[in-house]
């Protein structure tokens, strides 16, 4: 049977044409198409490397180089046909050139197989994500810092099982999330490294036995190590499963953040107000003012989370060397990168415009004891041991219970009640000033700690 009716990558070995269903439900051009760009990268220094070993001339190294040039042309312009039956990325593209360049088009593939292929371009493809992931961070980062600069001040109370616990600053608050996030900025570029570790050369599983020269690719290609071996260069995905284990990670802190974010614009809280832009309404509550976006982001949160289980559990079975099941790598991975990145562009685009409601801040931290270890602390500075100090409080809370009044509210006799120790400068621990300002080292909600921290922060994101 001629090629014509069986694919012309490889229908050499057929003797009947591959079925329509199954050449769909093979094919995977509708989601690879987007690794063109890195294709076309890969393609050209391949071709560039096989000039120097002396494989393809200059000539036709030059003209695989432009050809590609302009099917990228073609791509970008909407004019490129992408065809179901040529089932990939690679193949379109490699049909494509060779429509246009007749025989010099076929050699571009000499020395290399798309298992190899197709490693290459996901780890480029993977590493321009991550740069643009990074710099969606550093964005995210930098509003925080700024934020937490302008609420150092700020009195907000601090929880434990979503209870008043003590008062700290917002700015200290914000400055949790900073560091959460530096945490992933570090992962991620960890995982760059792994990532960037070239497998072109690897060809199907063996080698191949033209004179390549790996070092030539590699530098082309800006890798910054060559893979050792070429059974696993075209094999293994944990760069992938990595990617989407740091993306879930970044996705958990967005969805804790979401989640604050969520409660604080809520009538019960109104700690913050969220601008008109980032909400939405309600098409039968006309007083509804929903937080969508960190609604959405907390929601989203789950599809990384079914990445990275998707991929584990892709690749546990796989025997040496490529196997098509990795064609599945794709679209799990596509979707881990695109739901971090736009999730870190929406809130570093929304954090700068988080508006605190100070007062109601404030007042939420006054009404709930937060100074309690405060008192306590201070009758401990009195001599008395701290589990005695705890119960005298508890006391001293039960009575502000019944009596609808807040440690600071009652007078020094109604202290004393609970401790003779207690005198006139018990007043100075129990204001919500005097309890941060406390808590004044290195970590602690202090606002002078919490400008201190900025600066810190200031000079981590120089440095990156
Ligand atoms: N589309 C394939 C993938 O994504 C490319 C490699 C196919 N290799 C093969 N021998 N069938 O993995």
């Amino acid at each position: 049977m001629s090629s014509e009716k069986t694919n012309q990558s490889w229908g050499g070995r057929f003797s009947e044409p591959v079925d329509a269903f199954v050449a769909r439900f093979t094919a995977s051009v509708d989601f690879d198409k987007r690794l063109y760009r890195h294709d076309i990268l890969g393609s050209q220094a391949h071709a560039r490397m096989l000039t120097q070993a002396g494989v393809l001339s200059e000539a036709e190294r030059d003209a695989i180089v432009a050809g590609l040039d302009e099917i990228r042309g073609e791509i970008e312009a909407g004019t490129f046909e992408w065809r179901v039956d040529l089932e990939d990325v690679h193949m379109n593209i490699e049909a494509r050139l060779t429509e246009r360049l007749g025989v010099v088009g076929k050699k571009l593939h000499t020395g290399r197989s798309r298992n190899d292929q197709v490693a290459t371009d996901i780890r480029l493809w993977l590493r321009d994500e991550i740069d643009a992931i990074l710099a969606e961070l550093d964005r995210l980062q930098a509003g925080l810092l700024q934020l937490a600069e302008t609420e150092a001040d700020t009195i907000m109370p601090g929880f434990t099982h979503l209870q008043t616990a003590q008062p700290v600053t917002f700015g200290h608050h914000l400055l949790a999330w900073f560091e959460m996030l530096s945490r992933d900025h570090e992962r991620l570029v960890d995982c760059r490294k792994r990532v960037n570790r070239m497998p072109l050369g690897s060809a199907a599983l063996a080698g191949t036995t033209y004179p390549i020269q790996r070092q030539v690719t590699c530098e082309l290609l800006g890798f910054e190590a060559i893979g050792g071996n070429s059974l696993d260069g075209v094999s293994d995905r944990d760069f992938a499963i990595e990617f989407c284990a740091a993306a879930s990670l970044a996705m958990m802190h967005l969805s804790r953040f979401s989640e604050e974010l969520v409660l604080w614009t809520s009538a019960q809280f109104q700690f913050i107000d969220l601008p008109d832009r980032f909400c939405t309404g309600s098409s039968i509550m006309p007083q509804k003012k929903n937080p969508d976006v960190p609604e959405l982001v907390r929601g989203k949160t789950g599809r990384v989370f079914g990445a990275l289980t998707g991929l584990l559990t892709l690749m546990k079975g796989q025997p040496l060397a490529y196997n098509k099941d990795n064609q599945e790598d794709k679209e799990p991975l596509f979707d881990a990168a695109d739901t971090l990145r736009d999730s870190l562009r929406a809130f570093a685009d929304m954090v700068p415009a988080i508006k605190p409601k100070r007062e109601i801040m404030r007042e939420a931290a006054r009404r709930g004891f937060s100074t309690a270890t405060d008192l306590a602390d201070y009758l401990v500075r009195k001599g008395l041991p701290f589990r005695d100090c705890h119960e005298i409080v508890g006391h001293a809370v039960k009575y502000g219970v019944d009596s609808g009044k807040d440690l600071a509210e009652m007078s020094l006799d109604e202290l004393r009640r609970f401790s003779d120790q207690i005198e006139q400068d018990v007043f100075a621990v129990l204001t919500l000033e005097g309890s941060v300002n406390a808590r004044d080292h290195i970590g602690g909600t202090a606002p002078a700690q919490v400008r201190a921290a900025v600066q810190r922060g200031r000079a981590l994101l120089a440095q990156r």
